[in-house]
């Protein structure tokens, strides 16, 4: 295994508003971040860093690997890149929990759609008849398959490299997945707040559209927060044709006319609180306000259920 972590990490202040463009611009060194593909190899960094801590909330043995130099290298360059770490541990923590809960619960196939390099997989207490499937870009999952191959993942686990963005191919996946068991769960960790809103609400209702597609577990931005995220870190992701697009005002409710009610919502911040993990300066932000969000910097975890009755 690589031993990433353990070297020297640049100090924060280098890679400030300050410095920055000169760190990230250098000459012959790669863009902090090439494409979408990349945001995958900069949370498994935050995985690996969560994995060393001895109060750790999950352990991913995998992830220093699957990040690799890259994520470490992301994390460097992008402007608050290594920073709020509670907040990715929470997030990661949060969709553990809901995952566990659904299946227990009775779901017989998690869908995991822009998987990333998660290793829930690997790492989750599974039962081996459970069916996992991952969907990402070519480029991931073979990334993945070149680190996780000899590995033994603790249920069925199949992978799809397949762009969601192409509404046939992932209507024509859905469809297959969907005779697969009598409650899918889908999991999109990371993936929405990519997506313009009509493109969140087309993949919604295509989720919808299905018999078994029972429950959805999602992360959401505030449109606060989403503005506060595009004036910092998002400038290079967009400069990388990832720009931060999703931050409905409806907040959960935005799911409502594509055919999904939300059932459990929990705020990263509180979250962490929970674990005394929080930064204390953004204790004045608790506790969360109820309702609408506005400007307030929120991002947390749904979990929607899908309405009965609802069809494409
Ligand atoms: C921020 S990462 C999150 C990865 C993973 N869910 C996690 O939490 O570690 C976003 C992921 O979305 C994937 N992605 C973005 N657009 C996609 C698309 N159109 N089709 C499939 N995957 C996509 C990227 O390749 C990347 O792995």
């Amino acid at each position: 295994m690589f031993d990433l972590l353990k070297r020297r990490f640049p100090p924060p202040s280098r890679f400030g508003t300050k410095g920055h463009s000169k760190t990230h611009l250098e000459p012959r060194m790669q863009p902090a971040i090439r494409n979408i593909c990349d945001t995958a190899r900069w949370v498994a960094f935050f995985r690996a860093l969560e994995t060393r801590r001895p109060d750790a909330l999950f352990r991913d043995p995998y992830a220093e690997r699957l990040a690799g130099e890259r994520g470490l290298q992301i994390a460097g360059a992008l402007v608050d890149g290594s920073k709020h770490q509670w907040a990715w541990v929470s997030r990661t923590y949060l969709f553990d929990t809901f995952l566990s809960r659904e299946i227990q619960n009775g779901a017989e196939v998690v869908l995991n759609l822009a998987a990333g390099l998660d290793a829930r997989p690997y790492r989750m207490d599974l039962s081996p008849s459970l069916e996992w499937v991952e969907v990402d870009l070519p480029e991931i999952i073979s990334h993945k398959r070149s680190i996780l191959d000899g590995e033994s993942p603790r249920c069925k686990l199949t992978r799809y490299d397949l762009d969601l963005a192409d509404t046939e191919q992932r209507r024509a996946l859905f469809t297959e997945l969907d005779s697969r068991g009598k409650k899918v769960v889908v999991a999109s960790e990371g993936l929405l707040i990519y997506l313009s809103d009509a493109e969140v609400g087309a993949l919604a209702a295509d989720l919808s559209a299905t018999t078994n597609f029972r429950s959805w577990i999602v992360d959401l931005a505030s449109p606060g927060q989403l503005k506060l995220m595009q004036r910092t870190t998002g400038k290079q992701l967009s400069e990388a044709g990832a720009p931060f697009k999703f931050g409905p005002p409806a907040g959960a409710n935005f799911f409502v006319e594509y055919g999904w009610k939300p059932q459990a919502v929990e705020g990263l911040l509180k979250t962490a609180a929970r674990f005394n993990r929080h930064p204390a300066e953004l204790e004045s932000l608790l506790p969360e306000p109820k309702g609408v969000l506005g400007n307030y910097p929120w991002t947390g975890v749904c979990l929607l259920e899908r309405a009965s009755g609802s069809s494409r």
